[in-house]
């Protein structure tokens, strides 16, 4: 079973096709990405009239070039995944008219996916880990604690009550004068830095909800920054090291919680899992390997290239539908939110 996987939601342009692999992981065949972090640079953020016109650009190439790469044509793939939100509406629009175009020319099912259960299920396509498993979703504009139960069961434990992780580290950078995405940008200047210079909050600490709160870290590090400037880089990267540290203790806490939520919804995990762009963070990620080792559980994070947006969870998300079945019609809507766990009930 082959699936032909397109992602269009935010700033990345990409067109995947992956297989049923071995032990019920996922093989990728092809995994194409196209960012468009040149084009929205100069704006310090994405611009949806900018991502959309360069979605609608460079897809049809990028389609061509992942059945090129995976030496197949459209004929020969069994399913057509989009991600049909959340995200951009121009954008996903892009993706999902492309996506019912192909599906209805060559008669293929339509898998309208959501993205961020695609990012869910990218442990799956790696490791082929067992439901279930507590996730850390944390990405631009998402931050959530979820149980993953089963393919569509999603009871979310926690989530941020205002900036999301990333949307945090990519103000931050703002703030500081960095580039843009500002996550990597402040992952390399806090390498160099002090953690220990500035004492920032840890919002949330010890709160019986699994829930974060972002903000008040971010305008404690503004007013820092205000007052010791003109900055050097020496404070940059001291005021980065900060900011992650912070980050790194309000997760590990958040998530002592989230591991008692999940026994409650789910029993015993197979495993922690990390997923969305922030994952790819170095410090996060060894904080939460860390901290699965001290509760005896497996860690799983995605490989570098599988963090970000990628057109091979979408596929993968989409493979995971077809077996069962779920498949979509020609009236799937594009949607620019779209939960996809249920809050846990209180
Ligand atoms: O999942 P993703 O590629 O896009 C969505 O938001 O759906 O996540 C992008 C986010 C951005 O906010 C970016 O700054 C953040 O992930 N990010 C990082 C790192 N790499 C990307 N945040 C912290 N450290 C990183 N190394
Ligand atoms: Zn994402």
């Amino acid at each position: 079973m082959n699936v032909l996987g397109i992602e269009t939601t935010c700033d990345e342009t990409a067109a995947a096709i992956v297989a049923a692999g071995e032990d019920g992981r996922g093989l990728i065949r092809a995994n194409e990405v196209l960012s468009q972090i040149a084009e929205h640079a100069a704006y310090g953020g994405v611009v949806p009239e900018i991502a959309a016109r360069a979605h609608v650009e460079v897809l049809d190439r990028l389609i061509a070039r992942a059945l090129d790469t995976a030496g197949m044509r459209l004929a020969e793939v069994d399913g057509i995944a989009v991600a049909a939100g959340p995200g951009l509406i121009g954008g996903v629009l892009i993706g999902l008219v492309t996506a019912k175009t192909l599906a209805l020319v060559a008669r293929k099912p339509l898998l309208a996916v959501n993205h961020l259960e695609a990012h869910a299920l990218t442990a799956r396509l790696t490791d082929g880990l067992a439901f279930p498993y507590l996730l850390l979703l944390a990405s631009g504009g998402h931050t959530q604690l979820v149980a993953v139960k089963g393919v569509g069961d999603y009871v979310r434990l926690g989530t941020t009550i205002d900036d999301a992780i990333g949307e945090a580290f990519d103000k931050v950078a703002k703030l500081l004068g960095l580039g843009y995405p500002g996550g990597p940008e402040v992952e390399r200047m806090a390498e160099g830095g002090d953690p220990e210079r500035f004492a920032l909050p840890r919002p949330m600490l010890g709160r019986h909800e699994a829930n974060f709160s972002l903000s008040g870290l971010k305008t404690a590090l503004r007013i820092e920054a205000e007052r010791i400037a003109p900055l050097a880089e020496r404070d940059v990267a001291d005021l980065c090291a900060s900011f992650q540290a912070a980050v790194v203790d309000v997760v590990v806490d958040r998530l002592r919680v989230g591991l008692r939520a999940f026994a409650e919804v789910a029993g015993h995990p197979t495993a922690l899992v990390a997923a969305g762009g922030v994952s790819a963070n170095g410090a996060i990620r060894r904080a939460l390997a860390a901290q699965a080792g001290e509760a005896g559980l497996a860690f799983v994070a995605p490989p570098l290239n599988l963090c970000g947006d990628n057109g091979a969870m979408i596929a993968w998300a989409g493979l995971e539908r077809l077996r069962l079945g779920l498949v979509d019609d020609l009236t799937a809507p594009a949607r620019a939110r779209w939960p996809f766990a249920e809050p846990k009930a209180a």
